[in-house]
């Protein structure tokens, strides 16, 4: 980063965050593709809106329409996928928003990637525990039929790994867990982080 002078602004993060009147926090979904994240994220993302709560959701399929089409899903993509999206947040962080993030994002590696960029205080992150049988049966976009029949490769769960989150604040078991009541777990936890404490 040579020749790259960091530069202050009279407006910063506490000065956004007393106007909007809450905390910003990265909440992060992770898990198989037709897991549930984007559902579940839509969700939460409503609820914290119909509260004044400012949001902005980042979700792997659109994200990968535009800031990451040049991106696939090796190993080395799909880090770079998360890395950007990880600056992303940290700048909408920094706006004072609430961000609501779904993405498998299937290795430690580059979940933990994330907290280093975002900051692990700033992270709240919210495991969407699937089975890869369910997702297979749900088959929403249909692409693990492609995936099994070879047309996709790389594809997660089938030809390229998902390591479960160990560390995560919520897992969310969607197979015995109802929609609603997942969001009240999830609104539980993350309530409290919102908080303006020195206002
Ligand atoms: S990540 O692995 O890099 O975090 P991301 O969340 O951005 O993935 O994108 C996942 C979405 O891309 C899936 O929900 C699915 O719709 C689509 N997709 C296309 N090809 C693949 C693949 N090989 N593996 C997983 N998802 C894929």
């Amino acid at each position: 980063m040579d020749n790259i002078v960091p530069q202050d602004y009279n407006i910063n993060r506490i000065s956004r965050n007393k106007l909007k009147g809450h905390r910003p926090l990265v909440i992060w979904f992770s898990g198989l593709s037709g897991s549930g994240k984007s559902t579940l994220a839509s969700l939460v993302e409503q609820v914290l809106f119909n509260k004044g709560i400012h949001t902005y959701s980042l979700d792997g399929d659109n994200i990968r329409s535009g800031l990451n089409k040049d991106l696939g899903f090796s190993q080395k993509h799909r880090s770079e996928n998360i890395r950007r999206i990880a600056e992303v947040a940290k700048l909408f962080f920094d706006s004072g928003t609430v961000v609501i993030a779904a993405f498998i994002s299937p290795l430690r590696a580059d979940r933990e990637t994330v907290k280093d960029i975002v900051g692990e205080e700033n992270f709240f992150g919210v495991f969407v525990d699937t089975s890869i049988e369910e997702c297979e049966r749900r088959d929403v976009k249909g692409l693990y039929k492609k995936a099994r029949a070879g047309e996709i490769k790389d594809f997660t769960g089938i030809s390229s790994p998902y390591e479960k989150p160990l560390d995560f604040n919520v897992i969310i078991d969607t197979e015995s867990c109802e929609i609603d009541k997942a969001v009240e777990i999830i609104l539980k936890k993350v309530a409290p982080k919102l908080i303006l404490k020195d206002a």
